[in-house]
């Protein structure tokens, strides 16, 4: 039985010496990365889909592909807070590089609860209404869309890129949808 995913639902500073980053796990699939400058501001953020494999006892392998293609690999160690990361960026500036670091778990915010109205909601566009309600997908409605089988059939078409047909989904969308599913499709 491989161990659940240590890093879930908490926030961990990783520090690389050259750079730190703020790795905040939302889900066991979701994870959001904040670039820090040197002066602790936050340069940028992005939340990712992760697929999370345990290789080794208290050692996990992290991977994802980010919104440019640039594709990150980490080794997480969770008993010796070490972290190995290996990004790749995409031609045609292709360039890879490693970094060795340590991470230290930071006290999280109050966990934000993404809502159908406030977050889930504004991703839909008229047309994307217009075309999918008289196929008995109420993408408007709050109650058709808090319905589990509802939102893994969405779910489902946006993130094998089915739906919408003229502009899929870009990933960080897909992993937010996909986080208002994990914390319990809140109208
Ligand atoms: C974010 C926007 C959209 C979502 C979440 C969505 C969701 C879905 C879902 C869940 C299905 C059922 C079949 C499947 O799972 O693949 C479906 C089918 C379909 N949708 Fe959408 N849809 C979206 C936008 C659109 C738009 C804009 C159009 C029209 C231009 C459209 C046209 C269709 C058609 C024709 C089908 C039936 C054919 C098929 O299964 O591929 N959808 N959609």
């Amino acid at each position: 039985m491989p161990d659940t995913f240590p890093g879930t639902g908490h926030k961990y500073l990783a520090d690389f010496q050259t750079s730190k980053v703020i790795l905040s796990f939302t889900s066991d699939t979701s994870l959001t990365t904040t670039v820090l400058n040197s002066d602790g501001s936050a340069a940028g953020n992005e939340t990712v889909v992760i697929k999370t494999e345990n290789i080794a006892p208290d050692v996990y392998l992290v991977t994802w592909v980010e919104s440019d293609n640039t594709t990150v690999v980490h080794i997480e160690d969770y008993s010796r807070n070490t972290i190995i990361s290996n990004i790749t960026t995409p031609a045609p500036k292709f360039s890879f590089n490693q970094f060795h670091g340590t991470f230290q778990p930071v006290e999280a915010d109050a966990p934000s609860t993404l809502t159908y109205s406030g977050d889930i909601r504004p991703l839909f566009r008229d047309m994307d209404i217009a075309c999918m309600g008289p196929r008995g997908k109420h993408l408007d409605d709050a109650a058709w869309m808090c319905t589990p089988a509802n939102a893994q059939r969405v779910f489902n078409a946006v993130s094998a890129h089915r739906m919408p047909p003229d502009t899929p989904w870009p990933p960080e969308r897909v992993a937010l949808f996909k986080q208002w599913i994990d914390q319990g499709l809140k109208p």
